[in-house]
């Protein structure tokens, strides 16, 4: 029988999971990125994560016909170079290089674009044709499917969505090196920020009485606090929804999808989110372009990234 991998590498966490040409995950093997500890680290944990989780299925690496490789772009996926990770310091490393002594093929592909794969083939746009994916957690990233297929752009960077400007003047710089980016305002990490901010300002908050320090302020502290009353970070929610909904809008502007599917860790807060996001998204998109559209959250959950690569594998395959 044969088999594929998918791994899903991210700024915490390298998940890897192998799956049947059906995409049924058999095994999966989850370690931390650790990426401060350096890019040969990293390499050699991506690739710990491929042999362990062949060993775990009980299967040889013989069997698998290729691995799915969802990273953080842009990327150029024909020469397998990582051009630039914001939030991964892996710049101009040839990963598909790095990883050629396992000798499987390796497709590349951006870890929204890969998402989008996923959720398209197995999650929540099964019935979609042309289907924006966008992930909102450190950073925010897009795959944007059009008739059926991702849309990759001249050299495999379209989908850069977290780098569009939305606030010129902001001083809020972005890890891509920009400032006021939407990924900087409307992200996690932007959640986490703006919570420090809040406390340090003395703004009448119990966000640090849920956190040892101000550096554990994220997503989840800003959502908890918002659920017993607090009303500085719902004020924070609201802002971070305003922005959402004004990307989306301007997505939905641009490429008339039918579905756009919300994942990343900010996507587990939806229900605090969504009533605004939607209302700014009415207020902001063309009225005719928003009627049809279909706004929902990802459905595979953890898995959406390593689901996500081994869609990638499989069309690279062309078993899908
Ligand atoms: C990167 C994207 C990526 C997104 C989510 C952004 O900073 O530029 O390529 O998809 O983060 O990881
Ligand atoms: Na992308
Ligand atoms: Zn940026």
């Amino acid at each position: 029988k044969e088999y594929v991998i998918g791994v899903d590498l991210g700024g915490t966490k390298i998940l890897t999971a192998i799956a049947d040409l059906e995409g049924n995950i058999i095994e999966r093997v989850r370690k931390d990125t650790e990426a401060n500890k350096g890019k040969d680290i990293v390499i050699q944990r991506l690739k710990d994560t491929v042999y362990e989780v062949a060993k775990k299925a009980d299967l040889d690496l013989s069997q698998v016909k290729g691995i799915g490789l969802g990273c953080p772009g842009p990327l150029d996926i024909e020469s397998g170079i990582i051009k630039h990770t914001p939030n991964l310091d892996l710049d101009n490393v040839n990963i598909v290089e790095e990883l050629s002594d396992l000798n499987i093929p390796i497709f590349l592909e951006n870890d929204a674009n890969a998402a989008a794969l996923g959720e398209k083939w197995f999650g929540a746009g099964k019935s979609a044709k042309n289907l924006i994916y966008i992930t909102v957690s450190t950073g925010i990233g897009g795959g944007i499917i059009l008739n059926n297929e991702i849309y990759h752009g001249a050299n495999s960077g379209a989908g850069e969505i977290g780098h569009i400007t939305l606030i010129p003047d902001s001083d809020v710089k972005c890890g891509c090196g920009n400032y006021g980016c939407w990924e900087a305002l409307a992200s996690g990490t932007a959640l986490s920020r703006m919570g420090r901010e809040a406390v340090k300002s003395d703004q009448d908050t119990l966000i640090d009485d849920l956190v040892d320090n101000l550096s554990d302020i994220n997503g989840a502290t800003i959502a908890e606090a918002v659920t017993k009353g607090d009303k500085v970070a719902q004020e924070i929610i609201n802002r971070l929804a305003d922005y959402l909904g004004i990307g989306i809008a301007s997505l939905i502007n641009i490429f008339n999808p039918d579905t756009i599917v919300i994942g990343g860790g900010v996507s587990q807060s939806w229900n605090l989110l969504e009533d605004k996001v939607i209302c700014t998204i009415k207020a902001r998109a063309m009225e005719s372009l928003v009627e049809d559209v279909e706004v929902v959250t990802a459905e595979l959950g953890n898995d959406v990234g390593v689901l996500g690569a081994i869609a990638a594998a499989l069309a690279e395959l062309n078993l899908l």
